[in-house]
């Protein structure tokens, strides 16, 4: 995105974007998020019955999914307000799936009136919650069983939720009488199956011994005479980070899939997030200065872990670009003003000599950037804004202290 204007999205240069904003803040490219979605539909076409869901929880902008409603997504979500958030975006309750660990009567609740398609349940607990709640409301929701296939995702333990002993999902030994306990039930339609292993997975071997097990799984419930509609993958398509690094491509994925599960005669689900919008989102940051210590070079942002937590929390790559197009010839560690440790973009990279009010871009931040987003050091949330072609909009403006202090209240007994 890079060329004799300096680093531009679609058609509109990003520091015309930061001059007009202010940073930080999150720009999103219309064009590639369609484009993504167009890619992971075609590829998953090969199954003659399928739903996309758009994991809402890697980014909820009301535009994003707005834009992503209009492409005919289904939502995969993971709360009440996820459900709010889809609905108002004119996704329709027919699309959306619920997963959650913790979901609350009241989320169920709302999710069993909306008619979503499918709440996936993640213990037996829960699925006797949800016969309580259909029995109450008189409707009769359809319900998956999350199943924990115990298989490594070869990606970061903290976004690794499919090994033994992860809080997701059922053991299968303790998923299958479940189905059986249920075949019959006149309060719920038990007829799916959710396995998701991870996120940003790279390579082939974990998908496929995932893909491997849930047929097992279901030629064991076809022996019991249950029957599954609906299998639900979840997401965890892996994207790249930084160059060189190579992904699984939507059609290789559904290939393996296709493979594993070519007996599988219902409905499939997806329900990818990171793969539609990570590349297409960057937080633009400031210099706020530079400084020199210790032997190494810093180059200070206005942006900070509370903007974007990946590089904190997973020491998750992301890479560095200096809006000005200039040679890079200078190694700095970019860090953020964040009163922690652990507020480092990144160790030793190569940009160009920086000095206060320069910009740079933050890329592959569309996915689990803003949502992850705190008000840290009482940091106000960072605004968010849509490219589409020439033209940009903020679609969600910045945070003010007047909206922080909004939701501030003094008990009587302490006056103001
Ligand atoms: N379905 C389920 C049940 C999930 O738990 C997730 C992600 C997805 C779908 C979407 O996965 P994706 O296609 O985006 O990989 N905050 C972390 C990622 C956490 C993912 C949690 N679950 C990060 O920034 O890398």
């Amino acid at each position: 995105m890079k060329n004799k204007d300096g680093f531009r999205i679609e058609n509109v240069s990003a520091a015309s974007i930061a001059e007009k904003t202010g940073t930080p803040v999150y720009v999103y490219s219309q064009s590639a998020i369609e484009k993504n979605w167009a890619v992971f539909c075609d590829a998953v076409s090969v199954f003659p019955e399928r739903t996309v869901c758009f994991a809402v929880k890697s980014n909820a902008n009301m535009a994003v999914l707005r834009v992503l409603a209009r492409s005919g997504a289904g939502a995969d979500i993971v709360s009440g307000t996820e459900l709010e958030l889809a609905l108002r975006a004119g996704i329709p309750a027919g699309k959306i799936v619920f997963s959650g660990v913790g979901k609350t009567e009241e989320e169920i609740t709302a999710a069993v009136k909306a008619g979503i398609k499918q709440i996936n349940a993640e213990s037996a607990e829960e699925l006797e919650t949800i016969a309580d709640i259909a029995r109450k409301t008189g409707q009769r929701p359809v319900v998956g069983i999350r199943v924990n296939p115990d298989v490594d995702a070869h990606t970061h333990a903290k976004i690794t939720t499919g090994t033994k002993g992860a809080k997701f999902g059922i053991d299968w030994t303790d998923a299958c009488p479940l189905y059986r306990r249920y075949a019959r039930s006149d309060d719920i339609a038990l007829s799916g199956i959710e396995i998701h292993v991870g996120s940003q997975l790279l390579s082939e071997k974990p998908f496929r011994e995932t893909f491997k097990k849930t047929a097992a799984m279901l030629r064991d419930l076809e022996s019991d005479g249950v029957r599954i509609d609906t299998v639900d993958v979840g997401g965890g398509l892996g994207v790249p980070y930084r160059s060189g690094e190579s992904a699984l491509s939507p059609k290789t994925y559904a290939a393996l899939l296709k493979e594993e599960l070519s007996f599988f005669q219902g409905e499939f689900v997806f329900e990818p997030g990171r793969f539609i919008v990570a590349n297409a989102g960057w937080l633009l940051a400031r210099v706020v200065r530079t400084k020199r210590t210790g032997g190494k070079n810093f180059a200070v942002l206005d942006a900070g872990m509370n903007d974007l937590l990946r590089p904190a929390l997973y020491d998750a790559y992301h890479d560095v670009v200096a809006l000005s197009g200039k040679e890079p010839d200078t190694v700095y560690d970019v860090v953020g003003p964040v009163c922690e440790s652990s507020d480092v973009f990144g160790r030793d990279r190569t940009l160009p000599e920086l000095e206060a009010g320069d910009y740079v871009a933050l890329c592959t931040a569309g996915a689990y950037g803003a949502t992850m987003s705190s008000t840290y050091n009482c940091r106000p949330l960072a605004p968010e804004v849509l490219v589409k072609g020439d033209r940009f909009a903020v679609v969600r403006r910045r945070q003010t202290v007047e909206d922080m202090m909004g939701v501030q209240l003094d008990p009587d007994w302490i006056s103001g």
